[in-house]
């Protein structure tokens, strides 16, 4: 069979490192770092505390940058990519689960969970409307006018990841995000990844839990702020193939059409 039917390359990190501190206080958090990551891997990240997951995920999700090396996003240099169109990315094509929450105290959490929709163009009924479906997901629709402050740890923690998840992103970085759950919530929470994967998106996940790499196509073991071990368990010719967005085609149709009524009244 011929090998040319996989996924593009979306993230390429390339001697990439990351130093915190200056002198004799320098240490790297990550040490000349290799990763090309396909377009709906499914990747978890195992490692020792401090070995530099998190700083890895903050990298790849433009929240941070490396102190040398190259990142390419899309065959895009990330340092070359405006400040202004990394919200935008970070806003409608990445989505976060991080290892604390962030969610924000002083709305409820089905305002927490409609926020990425604002870069949507939906209107506020429609993105309330769709956070409620995506916390009902999370079996936390009952809750949804609740304070942050009123839930429980585990709560937070589902809402937070409803509010990555609420406007499909692309690319999904993920934090331990089943950490802090019991065995139903975090099953809850891997099955929701489960479903979002199969439509072809990408994610890339921290985790401590061995059990959980049966969701993975690739399980990857750090140390030291550089790869260990790295293993695909997937071929990469059957990975995930991103499903069509409906909305383009939908909308050039209607446009052709009305573009066609207009000529012939004329
Ligand atoms: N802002 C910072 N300033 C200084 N050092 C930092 C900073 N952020 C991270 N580090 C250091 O970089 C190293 C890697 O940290 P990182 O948070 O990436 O680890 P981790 O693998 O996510 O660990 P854990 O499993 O505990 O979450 C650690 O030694 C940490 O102390
Ligand atoms: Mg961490």
């Amino acid at each position: 069979m011929s090998e040319e039917a996989t996924n593009e390359v979306i993230i390429k990190l390339e001697g990439l490192s990351k130093r915190f501190g200056y002198g004799d206080a320098a240490s790297y958090a990550l040490k000349n770092f290799n990763l090309e990551v396909k377009r709906g891997e499914f990747i978890m990240i195992m490692g020792p505390s401090g070995c530099g997951k998190t700083t890895l995920l903050n990298i790849i999700g433009l929240l941070d940058t490396p102190t040398s090396g190259s990142y390419l996003l899309n065959n895009e240099p990330a340092s070359r990519i405006s400040p202004r169109l990394q919200a935008r990315l970070r806003a409608k094509k990445i989505g976060f689960i991080f290892q604390n929450f962030n969610l924000i105290p002083n709305l409820p959490i089905i305002e927490n969970v409609a926020l990425p929709l604002v870069y949507s163009g939906y209107h506020k009924t429609r993105r309330l409307i769709r956070a409620s479906e995506t916390l009902d997901r999370f079996s936390l629709k009952e809750k949804e006018y609740y304070y942050p402050y009123q839930l429980s740890g585990g709560q937070q923690q589902r809402a937070a990841i409803a509010r990555a998840l609420v406007n499909k992103p692309e690319i999904i970085l993920a934090d331990e995000p089943t950490g802090n759950l019991d065995s139903r919530s975090s099953s809850l929470v891997m099955e929701e990844l489960k479903q979002i994967h199969n439509e072809g998106n990408t994610i890339i996940m921290v985790t401590h839990n061995p059990a959980l790499t049966s969701y993975a196509t690739r399980v990857i073991n750090m140390l030291d702020g550089a790869i260990d071990t790295d293993i695909k368990t997937v071929k990469d010719s059957d990975l995930p193939v991103p499903v069509e967005k409906k909305t383009p085609k939908k909308f050039f149709k209607k446009r052709k059409n009305n573009s066609k009524k207009k000529k012939g009244k004329k």
